[in-house]
Order: structure tokens, then sequence, then C-alpha cells
């Protein structure tokens, strides 16, 4: 997500906000900005790429003076990066000026309604609507905590803002739902931030805004309100982290933070597409008539991505019916394979720069194959070559191993599944409502699996020096076992393999020892027996069974040596819960074992050489 920085006080605010900002670069971003407010002037510095390029402009005399100012790193959501889309936006007389983090889900309905007053606009971002939509309101109501409140009650999606208002001076305004907002308090001046390592360098004294709260802040004087205009007594906090916890939002590590930001990345990502009741794909090139003439998907990918290709081959087959081939990209690009005309290409990949990837993505395209991007970096280069791009909303992604872009890619397949089975009558509306359903509940069934993570920790003692373990699975199950195989083996150097559990007995039993993890996954109903004959024959030979099975599966409860359950789910959409368990034993087992967790070695977070 977006870094967000406010200040006012006496300090020249561009100092304050380009520090800040620099803390914050760890997370990731492709464009930077500030705002200062001046003698009733808002003066605006702002560049696509390296913080570092606007602090050379600002300090060589770009005239930013002023004691009141925003600021923000940006990772482009809606609208690639560029000068244009970088943050701040502003209304067009720049009486209102923003920074945003999140996504205005309904973005589009709110730039037509301003449209029909007037309204113009500049950028292809989110935030300029939300930016304008405030503007109107300030026009009627000349007041920022009233035009702030009309506003947000309109703007659907997760997102925090930071304003300027040209005629209030030394103000900075903010507002929140969903996504962190602190406020920082200091001697004669006040901060606004998206994340506490902005402002640990100015001051540990900090509040923390609640869902749907507004601030105000004044030189040393912060105030909160209510959505009804009230003001808000808050407890100040001091914030005991070094900068170093303070960047891992708490977290030992990177990866465990995004373990847990899985679920707001599956709410995005969803919520990008679907609102209002419908699903809205329009801008993938998935009109009813292209998705007809549809004859096969191929899914193209590598690591991680592949693995969601795998789950999305069962999911796409069962409710779309069309025959899906998944690829690994380093195989198709050198495949003299006939290709159907008719054919989609799947691309799938976090960075959007994974060579192989790109190359494999250029392979389809001389062949003539429509090709569509799932892709979680807007603007890369396999997001700009792609016919069309879903983009997911995991927000930058810091661990070499991927939880949550994952999870959000596998998001992402189910909504195309869903829309090409409703489009093709495999499925009626109902259906397809129950199964939109049926995602919107696994952000909260997947913070329920994370509230069990200590029992993975114990359990990852017992492996700290094992050699070897196998994951097995079946169907959904069994592209499961290959992410959970890939944690482990990723990140704790443990050799491991994920099985099509019913190919045990054609060669890799013979490797099973006494005390060897094997790790079963079951989570459609029809294959629990199947499956569960698989590991009592490991267990026969002394594997040690740990088995990862939806509530309610009674298959193995006697005979598993630890059984983790998972909340039900429609089974389509089992893999999004199996694979939380499996990440976290592979983290706590890489943390029993001390190493890297977040940088592994011989790794790299992009793979852009082939
Ligand atoms: C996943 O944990 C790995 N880091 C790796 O397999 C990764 O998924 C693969 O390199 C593909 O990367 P991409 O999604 O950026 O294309």
């Amino acid at each position: 997500m977006c870094g967000i920085l406010g200040y006012t006080g006496e300090r020249q605010a561009s100092d304050i906000l380009l520090n800040g900002l620099a803390k914050l670069e760890y997370r990731g971003y492709d464009s930077a900005g500030l705002a200062v407010l001046d003698g009733g002037e808002i003066k605006i510095a702002k560049n696509k790429g390296r913080l570092k390029v606007l602090e050379d402009r600002i300090k060589s005399g770009c005239g930013i003076s002023g004691t009141c100012g925003i600021g923000h790193t940006r990772w482009a959501t809606h609208g690639e990066p560029s000068d244009v889309n970088a943050h701040p936006l502003w209304s067009d007389d720049m009486s209102v000026v923003a920074v945003h983090n999140g996504i205005v889900e309904n973005y589009r309905e709110i730039k037509n309604k301003l449209a029909e007053h007037g309204y113009k606009f500049y950028s292809q971002t989110d935030t300029e609507a939300a930016v304008k939509l405030i503007d109107f309101y300030y026009k009627q109501e000349k007041n920022p905590l009233k035009a702030i409140i009309k506003a947000i009650q309109k703007i659907e999606g997760s997102y925090c803002f930071v304003l300027l208002f040209k005629d209030f001076p030394n103000e900075v305004w903010g507002a929140r739902k969903d996504l962190p907002l602190i406020a920082g308090q200091g001697k004669g001046e006040s901060f606004l931030a998206s994340d506490v390592s902005a402002i640990l360098q100015d001051t540990r004294q900090v509040y923390y805004l609640d869902n749907m709260e507004i601030v105000q802040l004044k030189k040393g004087v912060v105030r909160f309100f209510d959505t009804e205009g009230y003001a808000k007594p808050k407890e100040l906090s001091e914030v005991t982290w070094d900068m170093n916890a303070a960047e891992k939002g708490g977290f030992e590590h990177f990866m465990m933070k995004e373990i847990h930001e899985q679920a707001r990345a599956v709410k995005d990502t969803l919520g990008s597409v679907y609102h209002s009741g419908r699903l809205n794909l329009a801008d993938m090139g998935l009109s009813d008539e292209n998705i007809k003439k549809i004859s096969q998907i191929y899914i193209i990918a590598c690591g991680s991505a592949y693995h969601a290709g795998a789950v999305a081959q069962y999911v796409i087959e069962d409710l779309a019916k069309i025959p899906v081939r998944i690829e690994l990209a380093s195989e198709f690009r050198y495949r003299a394979m006939p290709m159907d005309k008719d054919a989609l290409a799947i691309i799938i990949s976090q960075s959007g720069e994974t060579a192989d990837t790109l190359a494999a993505m250029r392979r389809a395209k001389e062949n003539g194959i429509k090709t569509l991007a799932i892709v979680n970096v807007v603007g890369s280069t396999i997001a700009r070559e792609a016919d069309s791009v879903f983009y997911t909303m995991a927000g930058p992604e810091i661990a070499v191993a991927t939880t949550k872009a994952y999870s959000a890619q596998l998001i992402a397949c189910y909504v195309l599944a869903v829309q090409l089975a409703k489009v093709r009558g495999e499925i009626d509306d109902a259906e397809s409502e129950r199964l939109i359903g049926e995602i919107q509940k696994l952000p909260e069934k997947i913070d329920e699996i994370l509230d069990e993570k200590e029992r993975l920790e114990e359990l990852a003692q017992r492996f700290a020096n094992a050699r070897n373990a196998f994951y097995l699975g079946r169907n959904i199950d069994y592209a499961v076992a290959m992410e959970g195989s890939l944690k482990m083996k990723e990140i704790s150097y443990l050799h491991s393999e994920a099985i099509a559990a019913g190919e045990m007995k054609h060669g890799p039993i013979s490797l099973i020892e006494k005390g060897m993890l094997v790790a079963g996954i079951m989570t459609q109903k029809n294959l629990y027996q199947k499956i569960a004959s698989n590991m009592l024959e490991a267990r026969s030979r002394g594997g040690f069974l740990l088995i990862v099975a939806t509530r309610g599966c009674e298959a193995l409860r006697e005979e598993a040596d630890f059984i983790f359950n998972i909340p039900e789910t429609d089974e389509h959409f089992a893999a999004s819960l199996a694979v939380i368990p499996l990440q976290l034993l592979g983290y706590y087992v890489a943390v029993a074992r001390k190493l890297d967790v977040d940088k592994p070695r011989n790794l790299a977070k992009s793979v852009t050489v082939e």
C-alpha cells in the first residue's frame, strides 16, 4: 500500500515530509510527491520514480517553503505510474489537495456524477474522483469537516485520506476506513502517517484513528471527530517499537506481516471488480461475446503463480466447463505446441517482470492468442504488453516468498471462473451470487485460521531438523500441496515434494522413512476416503501424518499425528484457506532454523533473467 504523511508545526514541512517518506521506501512505490500550504497558496512537487528525484528537485530550489504539508509514496492500483497519476491530486481551483492510500471502489460512479456537475478529470486515478467529491461538498459547506463527512458517506472501499484546504492555513485533515492512519503529537507540531515508522524520529506519542473517524491537525493540537461532526476524545499511546519492528508492523518478518495482510488483499482484489452486487470485468476485454468464443484456456506462469493457476484449472473446468491447460512458462516458451486460435492465455505474475513468463506471453501473442494478465504491479512489463489486465490488490510484497499476492491471484482466478461460467450459461445468477458470497467470506475465515497460528509454531519445532517432507493432495488439494511444498523448501531449505496422492504407489512411497513429515490436504469431500488411504500407506511406513482438513472431516481423526482444521467454504475456494497453515508451517520451520525468512539464499523477488 502507499505511504502517507502530514505535518503542521514550526519547521519546514518539506524536510519533515521527505525524511518521513524515506522511512516508508521499504514498502515499495512507483512515484512520490508532496504539497505545502504557505500563506494561502498550495505548492506541489511530484514525480514518477524515486523519492530521491523529488528530493533533488526540492533541494535544487523548486521553492516549496511552508510549515504545513502532506506527502505520499504511491503504489499504483488505478492508473499506471506517471507524473500525472502521482499524488497529491487536487481540485481544479486548488482549494482541496489530497493524498490517498487504498481503493475507491465506486470511483467510476463518482466521476460520472461529478461530470454532471461540470467536473473534468486529468488523471487515471480513483483518488482524483474522491478529491473532487470532497471539493464538491466543500464548495457547498465551506467547511473541511462537513465536506469530508459528506464525501466519505458516498465513498465505497478501503482508504485513508490526508488533505490540505487552501483557506485553512496550518491545518491538515485526515480520514480513514479500514486502512491505518496514525496521528502524532509533538511540541508545537503534529503529524499524520499511514505507518508509525514515518514519524518515529519525531515523536512516540501517537493516536490511532478508528474507522470512519476524521482528524484535524493544528500546530501541536490534534482533534478527532465522528461522522456526525461531534468531537471525540482519544487516548494518547506511547510507541515502544524500534524502527525495525515498526517497518514490519510489529511482526518479526515481512513474511508474517504479509501473511496477516492476506485477508485485506483478498477483500481488496474482490472489491476492485465487485460492488453494488455486480461483477465488472468489462475493462479486461472479457465481453460476453468474447467469453462465449473461448475454446480453450492456457494458464501460464512460474512458481507460486503457477500453483495459483493449478488451483484455477480445477475451478474453471468445473464451473465454466472450459478445458484448461496449466503451463510452466519456462517450458511453454520452447514447446512446439499447436495452439487453438480461440484460446485465451491467462498469464499470472506478481511482479509482472518474470522473464520466462514474459517470453511465454509473447509466444502466445505471436500465435494470435488473446492474453489476459493477472498482475500485482501496475504498469509492469507483462501488464503493459498483455491484451488486458486484471490487477490483484495485494499491495507491495516485500518477502521473497509470496503469500498475500498468491492469495490475491486465487481470488482473481475465482472471479474469472464465476464470470466465465455465468456468461456461458453453466451457472445461473443465483449460483453466481452464492459463489461470490462465499468468496466474500474468505477474509474472515483466513483471520480465523491465523488466530490458531501458535499450534503450527509448536509443531514446527519438531521438524526444525527434518530433511524431507511430502505434501499430498488430490484435485484442488494437490495444487495446494504444490504451494505448501514450495513455501517449505524455499524458506526453510528442507527438501519437500508435492505429490498427487494417487501417485504415491507409483514410486515416491519408497522414500517414506520413520518420522518423515507427510502433510495431507483434505478439503474435497468426495476424495476424503481416497486420500485417507494414501495417507495411511505413508503412516504404515512410519510417516508423521499432518492433516489440513475442512472442519467436519472425520477421516484419519484417530490415525493422524496432527490435525489442523480449517473453516468450511465452498470447495472451489478451499485452497484460499488450506494454504494458510502450510504458509505458517514453512515460516515457523525457517524461524526455528534461524534462517533469513524474508530473503532466502539464492532467491530473488522477481526473476528477470531466464
Ligand atoms: C514464490 O514464493 C516464489 N518467490 C516464486 O516462485 C515466484 O512465485 C515466481 O518467481 C513467479 O514470480 P512472479 O509471480 O513475480 O512472476
